[in-house]
């Protein structure tokens, strides 16, 4: 999707068992469309080669300050100048301090101190590292000095401790490099939602529907659209307010909210079906209003087109979430739906008496092939600004 097309982007890799993932840092920032140069500690190569990096980057890698083929055309200046943005993953507890003392002992500490470029610093290290005094003070310092500080996560280290000092994962590394260029992590990309229920009707005045608000799907436009997307909501009916910046196309039935999503799709890269659509209408719809003469009343009900689904069979078609509203067994289900229609990710929550329908909150678990993530309980608009965040992230990595 190239949110990172062109961008020059100086990865230095520090020496911490994290050095690893600076590979995958790579491929990433390679996903996104960005230019990469990596430049490797001596540290960073005891743990990592840079024949790897080489073959990611697709670039030699420089390690040596005194390398004199380099130098002859001053590779270390070069280097500074040619970076939009030195990104440091890892750094570890040494790297930090040499770049806090202002030392231009190597080839990375002396780019850093020669670049106009913002420069941004992802910790990895032992939690009680990363707590000393001296690290608290170098973190401290480069702060002070406009140096943007990622991290680091807490969570299990290489060591056997627990705590803060993990590296950010790459993905989440790269999403936030991309919303330092874009201004959103969605920036330039096309996203449409749909939101709230449908609407089948039965007579002139009377109609099957359902407890959909739409304040999900809205919260995901408005989130989409903070993100840098250009929004289009596709709204059954419902009574909310329009998000700042969206486009909003409102709709009745789920055969109306079918063309209108259909005909929107060209050129759209996201795809959230936020909507709860009826499954079943009535056969028939009856032309004039149903008398009340009989004592029951049967109702033949057909199937409802599957907006998702038919989505999920467009080739080269969008990135594709769905939600999926259950009141037992959520991952099973969420599971089911993906393998069943198709979609990229699901979005699932628990529906009771205190929390989705018509509330302003809700608790989400996302799922995808091979992984999930709990974005917790929140209010809708602190659920969908992470669900958006994770969708840019899943596509950052399915490249
Ligand atoms: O299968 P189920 O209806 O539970 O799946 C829910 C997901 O499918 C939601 O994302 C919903 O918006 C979407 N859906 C749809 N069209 C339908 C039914 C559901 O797009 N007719």
């Amino acid at each position: 999707m190239g949110i990172l097309t062109n961008r020059r982007v100086l990865l230095g890799i520090g020496g911490s068992v994290a050095a690893y993932k600076g590979a995958e840092v790579v491929r990433l920032l390679k996903a996104a469309g960005a230019r990469v140069r990596v430049v490797l500690t001596a540290g960073g190569a005891r743990f990592i080669t840079p024949l790897t990096l080489q073959a990611l980057s697709g670039r030699p890698v420089h390690e040596d300050l005194l390398d004199p083929a380099a130098e002859a055309a001053m590779g270390h200046i070069e280097l500074a100048r040619w970076a939009e943005l030195v990104l440091i993953a890892p750094a570890s507890a040494n790297l930090m301090g040499r770049l806090a003392a202002g030392l231009a002992d190597d080839l990375l500490t002396t780019a850093c101190l020669a670049t106009a470029a913002p420069v941004m610093v992802a910790p990895a290290m032992n939690r009680h590292m990363w707590a000393a005094a001296a690290t608290r003070a170098n973190r401290h310092t480069l702060e002070q000095r406009g140096v943007i500080l990622l991290g680091p996560d807490e969570g299990d280290q290489a060591c056997g401790d627990s705590g803060p000092g993990r590296m950010v994962e790459p993905a989440e590394l790269v999403a936030t490099v991309a919303r330092h260029f874009g201004g959103g992590p969605l920036a330039g990309l096309r996203v449409m939602v749909t939101a709230g229920p449908t609407r089948e009707a039965l007579d002139p005045v009377r109609y099957l529907s359902n407890r959909s608000s739409g304040r999900m799907g809205f919260a995901v436009a408005a989130a989409a659209r903070r993100a840098g997307a250009e929004v289009v909501l596709v709204a059954g009916p419902v009574a909310l307010a329009t998000p700042p910046g969206v486009e909003r196309v409102d709709t009745v039935s789920a055969a109306d909210m079918l063309e209108t999503v259909m005909s929107n799709l060209a050129g759209c890269d996201i795809f959230v079906a936020a909507a709860a659509v009826a499954d079943y209408r009535p056969a028939q719809r009856r032309p004039d209003k149903i008398k009340k003469d009989a004592a029951i009343m049967e109702l033949a009900l057909e199937r409802t087109p599957d907006i998702l689904a038919t989505v999920a069979m467009v080739e080269e078609g969008p990135f594709i979430v769905g939600f999926a509203a259950e009141t037992r067994d959520l991952e099973r289900h969420a599971r089911d739906k993906l393998e069943r229609k198709g979609p990229d990710l699901v979005a699932a929550n628990l529906v009771g008496d205190k929390q989705g329908f018509d509330s302003d909150y809700n608790a989400l678990t996302v799922y995808w092939r091979g992984g999930s993530r709990d974005l917790g309980r929140a209010t809708k608009g602190e659920l969908a600004d992470g669900l958006i965040t994770l969708i840019a992230e899943r596509m950052i990595e399915q490249g």
